[in-house]
């Protein structure tokens, strides 16, 4: 079987002068080859339709990302202008496999090409659901885990679990595969976080897998306007104060909010990047004096490149706080040619790691004969 896929794609090349048609017959066979093929949880993953092919705007700075610049964020003053708001919708729940619920905001019709965001899932995962061993290759994923606990555990040996209020950096470069899965508690409460695809710089396709994870305790808290905001810095900076750093290799803030009754919240950004907010809980008004919207929970708030800062606030009168959270990221000046998770910049790339993972080669070797711990828990 492994023979299969490379004669395929082999005929697809050859037939590819003489026919469109028929290497468009050849791709579906690939993708269904694939689909009867992987796990029936990786499945899940590919989509139904051919690979999508996007380009995102250009960025002059792109040649100075590699080497990590600081990001221009100004400093808040009278001259300052707010971010307007260009889009806010509803991040409606849907089934994920077997006891699984998610609530997709990025990556879906309503919001593509938002380089360097490829995915965003608010997950809630329940008993006898999770993510059984599978492959990644060309993004990094960022795992903020909200309540409950994940295991996770890697071809090349490593393996831990985040608890609430605790993240994981994942940079599958040129392969990872890997297990995630959520755990059974006493209670029966179920497993709830944030899980962000961001994709790497073309030039970092091909790196060396990485993980790092950060605890809770690692993440410095800001309390401003009287005690009404607190803001823990996860990744990026909030007034004046810096996080953690080298935790994903591209360019990535993440700030989760959290404003009481009359508090106001000034956010500086880095200058033209894209920036949104994922409200979890309460009723958030975003915007400035002429410009505000109401905001419940569960919404994604995308805001305009232009702009120094993001304001949000709770009226007085509200009968709860409101939580939410800040993400902003380096726009990379690349195509994306996605299919389930592999990320590469080409259909020629795409095949490739395909091809890669079916053979274990080029980075995937590991994976030959590797199977998970923590993925036998769920039979599949
Ligand atoms: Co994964």
């Amino acid at each position: 079987m492994r023979l299969l896929l490379p004669f395929l794609i082999c005929i697809t090349a050859i037939l590819y002068a003489y026919s469109p048609s028929t290497t468009t017959f050849i791709q579906d066979s690939i993708t269904t080859f694939l689909h009867q093929k992987l796990p029936a949880t990786l499945s899940q993953y590919l989509p139904k339709t051919s690979i999508n092919t996007t380009t995102t705007p250009t960025d002059p700075n792109f040649d100075s990302l590699l080497s990590y610049p600081t990001p221009i964020v100004l400093p808040i003053t009278e001259m300052s202008t707010a971010r307007a708001i260009r889009q806010v919708f509803l991040a409606i729940e849907q089934a994920e496999g077997a006891g699984a619920r998610v609530r997709r905001s990025i990556g879906t019709a309503k919001l593509r090409n938002f380089s360097p965001f490829l995915m965003l899932d608010h997950f809630t995962i329940g008993k006898g659901a999770g993510f059984p061993d599978h492959p990644h290759r060309g993004q990094e994923t960022i795992t903020y885990l909200l309540s409950g606990g994940v295991d996770h555990e890697d071809f090349a040996g490593n393996k831990g679990t985040i608890g609430p209020g605790d993240l994981q950096f994942m940079t599958a470069g040129r392969g990872i595969m890997h297990a995630e899965m959520p755990h059974e508690n006493p209670d029966g409460s179920p497993n709830v976080g944030m899980q962000l695809w961001v994709d790497l710089p073309k030039e970092l396709k091909m790196c060396e897998p990485r993980y790092r994870d950060l605890r809770a305790s690692e993440i410095p808290l800001v309390k401003t306007d009287e005690d009404r905001v607190e803001i823990k810095v996860i990744s990026g900076q909030s007034h004046g104060v810096d996080s953690v750093k080298e935790l994903a290799y591209t360019p990535v803030w993440l700030l989760d909010v959290t404003i009481r009754p009359g508090g106001r919240l000034s956010q500086a950004l880095p200058q033209g990047w894209n920036a949104f907010a994922y409200t979890l809980a309460g009723k958030t008004i975003f915007g400035s004096n002429d410009s505000t919207q109401t905001v419940k929970e569960f919404h994604n708030v995308v805001f305009e490149q232009e702009g120094d800062l993001v304001e949000a606030s709770v009226p007085d009168n509200a009968d709860s706080d409101a939580r939410f959270i800040i993400v902003a990221g380096q726009p990379l000046d690349q195509k994306v040619v996605q299919y389930g998770p592999f990320v590469l910049n080409s259909q020629e790339e795409v095949y490739q790691a395909m091809l890669d993972y079916q053979t274990a080669s080029n980075g995937f070797e590991k994976s030959r004969n590797w199977q998970s711990e923590i993925g036998k828990r769920m039979a599949y």
